[in-house]
């Protein structure tokens, strides 16, 4: 559903992404670990077209989308929850989520994305910037819902956000997983988080992949080693 070959990103001369090849199944979801400034936010806008590529494919299902701005990239099938969130502050709950609607041709949010995030029901007409952090992260995942993607990309959506949540979080990806089919690509550096989601688990280092295991074989030390240095 996702296919990535040979991505190459750089800022200017420097190059931060070396050729990164994955592929994620329909109805999969990968996580993909590394510590900070290891390339995973590098990693999702390139994915999103926000950063050029200098080379390599990536497509949605068939559609090879590498030369694609990122409005037709969501039409085509892909949508990002940003690491720190991004909601819009003053516009409300509601609002918020229409902007991720615009790709559909819909004028109202459906009712299912209430019915998995009920808090945000709520508190539609409340300001987004009002929200806590948990409630904000909801937002921005009912917000890239919105668009009715085929791969739902998370940049590390359990930054700042308490235990109790995080768990509450991964049981409702799971769910939109399950209900919806869609495939997930979320980045992260809990490897619990990652475990209780994932069904794959890469770990990218300085723009590599270093490491890749399934879930049911997932050699924990030799990541938290990765992990931690
Ligand atoms: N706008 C930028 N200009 C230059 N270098 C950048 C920029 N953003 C990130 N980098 C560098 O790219 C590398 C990967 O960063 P990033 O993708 O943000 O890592 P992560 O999300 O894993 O923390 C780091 O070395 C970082 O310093
Ligand atoms: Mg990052």
């Amino acid at each position: 559903m996702l296919n990535v070959t040979d991505l190459r990103v750089a800022y200017g001369q420097s190059e931060v992404l070396h050729g990164l090849e994955f592929h994620v199944a329909p109805g999969e979801i990968v996580a993909i670990m590394g510590r900070n400034g290891m390339g995973k936010t590098t990693l999702m806008k390139s994915l999103m077209g926000i950063l050029p590529t200098k080379s390599g494919t990536v497509a949605v299902g068939e559609t090879d989308v590498t030369t694609k701005k990122s409005h037709e990239r969501v039409a085509d099938g892909l949508a990002y929850v940003p690491q720190g969130r991004m909601i819009f502050s003053t516009m409300t709950v509601e609002e918020n989520i229409e902007t991720g609607l615009t790709v559909t041709g819909k004028s109202e949010v459906p009712g299912d994305i209430y019915e998995l995030f009920p808090v945000l029901l709520e508190m539609k007409k409340r300001r987004g910037g009002n929200l806590s952090g948990g409630q904000q992260q909801q937002l921005a995942i009912a917000r890239a819902l919105a668009s009715d993607p085929k791969v739902l990309l998370l940049d590390e959506p359990t930054e700042g956000i308490q235990p109790s949540i995080i768990r509450e979080m991964a049981r409702t990806l799971k769910r939109i997983r399950d209900e919806k089919g869609l495939s997930i690509v979320v980045s992260e550096q809990v490897l619990s988080f990652a475990l209780d989601i994932a069904d794959r688990v890469l770990v990218i280092e300085n723009g590599e992949i270093v490491h890749e295991d399934t879930r049911d074989s997932v050699d924990e030390a030799k990541i938290t080693k990765l992990l931690s240095v």
